[in-house]
């Protein structure tokens, strides 16, 4: 036998068994708590309010109105045009022309559709379509600058 394995065989046990066990368990129970901390405050203060909730403030119904256009409404009306139908477009003259120039008649638009264009109520979700109603009357009058 070589004598260096012998002195660890009986050396090594002891002092690694116990300094070992704290130093190799407790910095993973840190580790953990704080990346169940940082998990939860982001769950709590990262995303928007989620869908579904009633929008909070103005400017979070305008974002919600944003993004609520960007995924269901600007595939048809990108820059608040009409890809379909050319005269009926979100812009504030044809609004104006066809009786939709204010954001309530547009909200029942966006929910039932008009025309050519079905509704889009079951998407939009609650509080849905006044929001995005609320953001494309706020384009028109600014003449469609966000998008
Ligand atoms: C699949 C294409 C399509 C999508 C998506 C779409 N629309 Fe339309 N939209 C149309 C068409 C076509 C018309 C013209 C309807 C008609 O009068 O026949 C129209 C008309 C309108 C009008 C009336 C405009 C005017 O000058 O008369 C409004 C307001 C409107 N859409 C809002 C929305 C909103 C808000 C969304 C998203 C929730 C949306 N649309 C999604 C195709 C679409």
């Amino acid at each position: 036998m070589n004598p260096s394995n012998v002195a660890m065989a009986s050396g090594a046990p002891a002092p690694s068994g116990l300094s070992d066990e704290p130093a190799g368990r407790f910095p993973w129970r840190v580790l953990v708590s704080v990346v169940l901390a940082m998990v939860l405050l982001l769950a709590l203060f990262w995303p928007p309010p989620a869908f579904g909730l009633p929008p909070v403030g103005q400017a979070s119904q305008g974002a919600l109105g944003e993004e609520l256009f960007t995924n269901h409404c600007a595939g048809c009306h990108v820059h608040g045009g009409n890809i379909i139908r050319r005269g009926r477009t979100l812009r504030l003259d044809a609004l104006k022309r066809n009786g939709l120039a204010d954001p309530a008649a547009i909200a029942v638009v966006a929910a039932a559709g008009r025309g050519q264009m079905s509704g889009y109520g079951d998407v939009l979700g609650p509080g849905g379509p006044e929001a995005v109603a609320a953001w494309v009357w706020e384009q028109a009058q600014q003449g469609w600058p966000r998008s």
